[in-house]
């Protein structure tokens, strides 16, 4: 059975901040972030955002194209969750206007946690091919201002159907797997965000990717001449150039520029959306390439803390025609530039714990946080 990704389409928030902006207010010459880093522009979500509008604008034109009936299971992934208990995916089911008959749940680790997803929701289509599982992952990252972290944030969510008929990518089942139990990013309960060990967590990313790889050949995976492209989990779109060549000289080869380009398109233009960022980086590649009908794809899902896992996709022969490239592109032309002290406004995210509160209406469309009063979140629908 051909299981897999049936439509995919992202959505990322309507502000930005030009990196070059922060590396004035630090004193930092813009090419460590544009070049050291690999990353132009960081999204900022205004205060009537957040990972549930996120997502539901992520998933709302899948949902226009192809209907809802036989959706019988919406997956969440995020790790910046905005309750301990209720499930994001709850109130996207609502928002969404999904049927009653549908069970929804979140899941949680780190950036990794949208893969597993992915897995069991291709394991549950298996078992009831006639289903649909609609899977979201969204996040926010936010790092703790005048750190060198701070370059790498953003938000981003991004959502597919995953389907026995896909039009989009057959999901291989062989999967090379590695967990350890490490601090390289943390964010306790107390804490709206995370510590972290920036540079022993490159290393720990790359130390997952060579087990991971490993793993997945000994699971009988794809050779690595076999890969058309390679998608990476993109904290920031260096950190997959780097990965890409740690792989291609496991493998005796040299690392190629045209195998992770066009994946990381969208991420330098948005930063790291944690659980979406992978996927986005596939969006990318999708929306950049033409020639990937029938070819092989790789990926390599990181989340701190942490787990790999090294897969590979199958791309079907008429994806050009399910995508969403133009309004991928649409949305990323028609966003708006903040200056530092507005990007600070929206740093400041009231959280409605000492008073009820409402946004600015400040997103021109979309489902959006109307406000948070008696400390239950209020949505307007799209
Ligand atoms: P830093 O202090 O900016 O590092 O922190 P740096 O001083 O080494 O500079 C970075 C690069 O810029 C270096 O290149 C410099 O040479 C270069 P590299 O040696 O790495 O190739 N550079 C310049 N290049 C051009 N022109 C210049 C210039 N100056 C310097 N003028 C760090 C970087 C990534 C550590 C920091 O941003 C950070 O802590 N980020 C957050 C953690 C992170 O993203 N980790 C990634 C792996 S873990 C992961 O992916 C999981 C995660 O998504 C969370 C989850 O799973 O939930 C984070």
């Amino acid at each position: 059975m051909n299981i897999g990704i049936d439509q995919i389409s992202f959505y990322t928030p309507y502000y930005y901040l030009n990196l070059a902006v922060l590396a004035e207010r630090n004193g930092i010459d813009p090419a460590k972030y544009y070049n050291g880093i690999g990353q132009e522009k960081i999204a900022v979500p205004a205060h009537d955002e957040d990972i549930v509008t996120m997502g539901v604008n992520a998933a709302a034109p899948l949902l226009q194209e192809h209907g809802s009936s036989d959706i019988d299971t919406l997956l969440f992934a995020t790790e910046s969750g905005i309750d301990q208990s209720k499930a994001a995916a709850v109130y996207a089911h609502h928002l969404l206007g999904l049927g009653q008959n549908c069970r929804c749940v979140e899941l949680k680790q780190a950036c990794y946690s949208a893969t597993a997803a992915l897995q069991l929701a291709c394991a549950y289509v298996a078992r009831k091919p006639e289903k649909k599982v609609l899977l979201i992952a969204s996040d926010i990252a936010r790092y703790d201002l005048d750190t060198a972290a701070e370059a790498t944030q953003g938000a981003g969510a991004v959502a597919m159907l995953i389907s026995a008929r896909p039009n989009i990518a057959v999901i291989a089942p062989h999967s090379g797997l590695y967990s350890a139990d490490i601090m390289d990013f943390w964010r306790p309960n107390y804490r709206s965000t995370p510590l972290v060990d920036g540079k022993y967590s490159t290393v720990m990313y790359l130390q997952a990717l060579e087990h991971a790889w490993q793993d997945y050949q000994a699971q009988g995976g794809r050779a690595y001449q076999d890969f058309s492209a390679y998608c990476y989990h993109l904290p920031f779109s260096k950190m997959g150039i780097k990965a890409h060549a740690r792989l291609a000289r496991l493998n005796g080869a040299d690392p190629r520029r045209e195998d992770t380009q066009d994946g990381m398109q969208y991420n330098r233009l948005i930063g790291n959306s944690y659980t979406a960022a992978l996927y986005i980086s596939l969006v990318s590649l999708l929306d950049y390439r033409e020639d990937l009908a029938n070819k092989h794809v790789a990926l390599f899902s990181y989340g701190s803390g942490c787990v790999g896992e090294f897969f590979a996709l199958t791309v079907c022969p008429q994806y050009h025609r399910h995508r969403y490239r133009d309004r991928h592109r649409a949305m990323l032309a028609n966003r708006v530039a903040l200056d530092y002290p507005a990007y600070r406004r929206y740093r400041e995210v009231p959280d409605g714990r000492t008073g009820d509160f409402f946004p600015d209406k400040d997103t021109p469309h979309g489902c959006r946080l109307e406000g948070i009063k008696q400390q239950q979140r209020i949505y307007r629908p799209a």
